[in-house]
């Protein structure tokens, strides 16, 4: 590593010679000066780790001078040095942006205690942002809570796929999250500016849903009173979402096949083709392939639509998600309730993690919301999760090995939660080998990196 940069300024000749020679002596590459103007200029020059400031200086106080510095290089750690009962200085300092001070006269220990700890502080807060800079870039869905190994895959493809205008195929089991999914995918994409609709095709009788998707001309059918545009039309060049495509019925299925063919449908009742420019995106929890080979799915719809597949795993395959997510949904409902509520008891969250989420990432919603309600103190307890449900939990007589490998999956979890991702720590408190403890780590798919604050 290159050796700290360090920045001394004080007026006295004697003093700034000893801590000189004092930081040199520790490895550190040191500019001495006794000059405000000579400090200002070194600055503008130089990229320092950390500047120690006296505070009485020939024409100019050491904290105007630091905020002078603080202009040019915000984070600058600064120590500055008060004479011995200047406690108001001291505290003024602190308050106008300096990272600590030293009382003079102090020992050579002091002073190298002290800068230490700077510079380690210092390391660790541009380590952080750079991390941050990483995720940032990857990962910019500031609304969905992915710390799961399979969630940042589909995290990564999302951003991959969202420039393109391929079909995509979301998959997977109610509640996991295909809409926001859908919606990140639009939003990450050049349409973004343009509209972003969707439709629940099981939710629509098949004419209604035939009118609903391409319009209608007026009098088409019995209450068609005027004519209307239909949500393929109202999501020209943006983004349509074609949710529980399983079970659109076989007559619209060829309709949309020429759809996405041609990019060309006819509203109800007209036999002017009206030409769209659309991303389509479909969703469904059904298996889609076992559809086709039912013969209630066309063969060659699927193909047109399986271009690109997401596959979005149920929260039981992606544990370490559920505190994340827990979190999330208590800080949302908090807001939402104007309710200061601190956080989960550590016992409420092992129920969350004990159980099976057949509803979902929407079940575990509720579930907090609920919570949420339901407290009168500034802490979930357990008594508030899943009441009635926990219990019958774990007891639903599974085999061995699964119950123990959700049990211990869910342990590590919590373990690196509280270490926040600190291996060697995290393997003291499990009484095991850091080694052993990391074959541990990757038969569950967990990475520690992820539990860093
Ligand atoms: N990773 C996540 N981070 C934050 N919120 C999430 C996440 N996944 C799902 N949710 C939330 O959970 C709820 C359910 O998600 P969504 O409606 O997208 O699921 P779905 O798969 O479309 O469900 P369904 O099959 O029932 O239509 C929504 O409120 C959504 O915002
Ligand atoms: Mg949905």
């Amino acid at each position: 590593m290159a050796r700290a940069n360090l920045l001394v300024v004080d007026d006295d000749r004697n003093l700034l010679e000893i801590i000189r020679m004092r930081l040199e002596s520790l490895e550190y590459e040191v500019t001495a000066v006794r000059e405000e103007e000579e400090a200002k200029q070194a600055v503008m020059v130089q990229v320092f780790d950390l500047a120690v400031i006296d505070l009485q200086l020939a024409n100019q106080d050491g904290i105007s001078l630091m905020e002078e510095i603080h202009l040019l290089s915000p984070d600058l750690p600064v120590i500055i040095l008060t004479a011995h009962g200047s406690i108001e200085s001291a505290v003024e300092a602190m308050k106008r942006g300096a990272y600590t001070y030293l009382t003079k006269p102090f020992e050579a220990r002091e002073l190298t205690l002290h800068v230490d700890r700077a510079l380690e502080n210092r390391r660790l807060t541009s380590e952080v942002n750079r991390l941050k800079g990483l995720l940032g870039e990857r990962y910019d869905f500031k609304n969905i809570v992915a710390r799961s190994e399979k969630m940042h895959q589909v995290l990564e493809a999302v951003s991959r796929i969202a420039q393109m205008d391929s079909t995509v195929h979301i998959h997977g089991e109610s509640g996991t999250g295909k809409e926001l999914i859908a919606r990140a995918i639009h939003l990450a994409s050049p349409r973004k500016d343009k509209s972003f609709v969707a439709i629940n095709c099981a939710a629509l009788p098949e004419t209604l849903l035939e009118s609903e998707l391409f319009g209608h001309e007026k009098g088409a059918f019995t209450g068609a009173i005027k004519s209307s545009k239909g949500l393929f039309a109202q999501a020209h060049e943006g983004t349509i979402l074609l949710d529980e495509i399983g079970d659109m019925p076989p007559s619209l299925q060829v309709k949309l096949l020429r759809v996405l063919q041609e990019r060309q449908f006819y509203p109800v009742g007209s036999e002017q083709p009206v030409s769209v420019d659309v991303r389509i995106l479909v969703a469904t929890n059904k298996n889609l392939a076992a559809l086709v080979k039912q013969d209630l799915f066309r063969e060659d719809l699927f193909y047109r639509i399986h271009v690109i597949p997401i596959e979005l795993p149920p929260l039981r395959e992606r544990r370490e998600d559920i505190p994340l997510l827990a979190e999330y949904f208590l800080k949302k409902f908090s807001a939402q309730m104007s309710k200061e509520i601190k956080g989960l008891a550590p016992a409420a969250v092992q129920r969350l993690m004990l159980h099976e989420w057949p509803g979902n990432v929407r079940e575990l919603e509720n579930t907090i919301e609920y919570a949420v309600a339901m407290t009168v103190q500034d802490v979930i307890t357990e008594n508030l999760i899943l009441p009635g449900k926990a219990g019958a939990v774990i007891e639903a007589l599974k085999p061995l090995k699964e119950v123990r490998d959700t049990f211990e999956k869910g342990y590590l979890v919590r373990l690196l939660e509280h270490t926040q991702g600190n291996v060697s720590n995290a393997a003291i408190i499990a009484g095991r080998y850091r080694a052993d403890f990391y074959t541990l780590l990757k038969k569950h798919g967990l990475n520690p990196g992820d539990f860093k604050k």
